[in-house]
């Protein structure tokens, strides 16, 4: 028998409880929060330590019930209806992560909604099919409520179907835990802690404009660059700045802030 290893998900706080009550509960949960601050991390966890299956749906603008539930394409000559991966996970009893569900057209809502509610039931015109699932399927979903303004919002009746944690950038001893993990220890502790504390920084910096701010995936990026020899100034040039913003001033500003860590 072999044992598989959990991926390293440093626990931030009662997230692991919540989950598990949900799941128990057969209840579907939304996990909010800014980009990159561990919410896929955090459910591939989960899942192998249930052992679950977890199939993972990235959501864009283009995303349709369609692609969610399944369609019927043509095999030679004939016909053949193909599940897409909603209707898959439902079939199999496994997990299914719903990411950036804000983005996915409007009919991705619609076609969730009697899974989410006490029928637990997807319903597949094409098909004429009902299926009910089981207490082990799960339904997750990620959404950036950063985003508020530019018009990708879920209805406030959509929410109220989800249990809804709150997810947030870890404090700074957690976050430089985390980026000494993720590069195993190839920085030293004092640049991890730099990084953080320039994170900090330009987070309560509302002023610069920016419209998503650094991200623990930024800074883990960053700290690989710098573990193999790139020099700090450029690995977070290269790995924070450009990523956050095409404008000439704010990367100007950035970069200033920068100077003042490294
Ligand atoms: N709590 C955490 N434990 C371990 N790694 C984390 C954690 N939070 C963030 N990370 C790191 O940040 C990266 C981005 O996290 P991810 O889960 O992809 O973010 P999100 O799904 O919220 O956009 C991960 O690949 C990992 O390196
Ligand atoms: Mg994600």
């Amino acid at each position: 028998m072999t044992t598989k290893t959990l991926p390293y998900y440093r626990v931030i706080g009662k997230e692991v409880e919540v989950f598990e009550y949900c799941y128990n509960n057969q209840l579907p949960l939304l996990l909010k929060g800014p980009t990159g601050c561990g919410k896929s991390r955090f459910v591939e966890f989960m899942a192998e330590k249930f052992n679950k299956k977890l199939i993972t749906v990235s959501c864009h603008e283009e995303t349709s019930a369609i692609d969610l539930i399944g369609r019927f394409v043509i095999k030679g000559a004939e016909t053949v209806w193909l599940d897409g991966p909603l209707t898959r996970s439902v079939r199999e009893n496994s997990w299914i992560y719903i990411d950036e569900i804000a983005e996915a057209r409007p009919d991705v809502l619609v076609a969730i909604h009697s899974l989410t509610d006490y029928r637990r039931t997807l319903y597949i015109d094409k098909t004429n099919e009902e299926l009910i699932a089981s207490p082990e399927f799960m339904l997750i979903a990620s959404y950036n409520p950063g985003y508020q303004g530019l018009g990708k919002e879920i209805k406030p009746s959509t929410k109220q179907r989800f249990v809804s944690f709150q997810f947030n950038y870890p404090n700074q001893d957690i976050e430089i835990e985390i980026i000494l993990n993720e590069v195993r220890h190839k920085i030293k502790e004092d640049d991890a802690k730099r990084l953080v504390l320039f994170a900090n920084k330009v987070r309560n910096l509302q002023e610069l404009g920016l419209v998503e701010t650094v991200s623990t995936r930024l800074l883990v990026h960053t700290a690989k660059l710098i573990g193999d020899g790139l020099p700090p100034r450029l690995a977070c040039e290269v790995g924070i700045l450009n990523p956050l913003t095409d404008d000439p001033e704010i990367l100007k500003n950035l970069k200033d802030i920068v100077a003042l860590f490294f």
